[in-house]
């Protein structure tokens, strides 16, 4: 039997990541985890809570009374709070625009890594997020980093928005991308960072299966060295 490896994908705001990790776990059979969803879990019950997103001690204690769940589906995956699925609603601007300060915080970020790699731990996941070769899996096989200018990442948030019939401006759209990404990548726990060995992949002017075949030769060539 073919060992199952961790495959780790970073990268910045709609660089691609949950669309190629969700294909690669599926060609795979592996578990796809998304922890930004976990993030916009907690972020949806705090604004819902009216916490304050700046007391680090308050979405701790949240959280520690929270159970996240991530369900495998046919869309990809579901999430559960406490057994009521949020799956749209973590999706909301406002979860959008507050997920990057609860992330911030290390106490909040030390628990949820805690969480992640429990769900990794017999191998076969294809995980994404910001942190997860640097911090979260900082042994997964492949590691791989995505990029794509932001004018591209906007375009792409533009057009999902447009085909699901929600309001979109586009310009809006590249100040918020920009603003998470400055703040995910400047924030002291765990910032945004490509881990020194892992593959980077501009995806501005590739296709998704031109990025999926990418990772797919990464993971064969991986399982051959082995
Ligand atoms: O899909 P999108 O790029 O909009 O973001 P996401 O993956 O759902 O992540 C939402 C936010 O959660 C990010 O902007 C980060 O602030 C935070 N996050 C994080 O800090 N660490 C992770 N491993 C994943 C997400
Ligand atoms: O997870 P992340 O925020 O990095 O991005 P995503 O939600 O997977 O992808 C954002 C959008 O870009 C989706 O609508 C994808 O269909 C589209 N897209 C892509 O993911 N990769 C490309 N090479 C081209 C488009």
């Amino acid at each position: 039997m073919k060992k199952k490896l961790s495959i780790a994908i970073d990268g910045p705001a709609a660089a691609g990541k949950s669309t190629v990790a969700k294909i690669v776990a599926e060609k795979l059979s592996y578990l796809y985890i998304d922890t930004g969803a976990m993030y916009r879990a907690l972020t949806y019950k705090a604004i819902i809570g009216n916490l304050d997103i700046e007391d680090e001690e308050a979405l701790l204690k949240s959280l520690m009374s929270t159970e996240i769940e991530l369900v495998p589906a046919e869309s990809g995956q579901l999430v559960y709070l406490d057994d009521q699925n949020v799956t749209h609603e973590i999706r909301t601007a406002a979860v959008t625009n507050s997920v990057s300060i609860v992330s911030k915080h290390p106490k909040v970020r030390k628990e949820m890594v805690k969480r992640q790699q429990k769900f990794a731990q017999n191998g076969g996941v294809v995980m994404d997020g910001r942190d997860i070769g640097t911090h979260v899996l900082p042994n997964a096989e492949v590691k791989v980093f995505l990029r794509a200018s932001v004018e591209e990442r906007a375009l792409r948030r533009h057009l999902e928005n447009q085909q699901k019939g929600f309001p979109s401006d586009l310009e809006k759209l590249k100040q918020e991308i920009a603003l998470r990404d400055k703040i995910d990548s400047e924030r002291e726990t765990a910032p945004l960072k490509k881990a020194e060995d892992a593959i980077e992949i501009d995806t501005t002017s590739l296709t998704i299966p031109e990025v999926v075949d990418q990772i797919m030769a990464l993971v064969d060539e991986r399982i051959g060295q082995m």
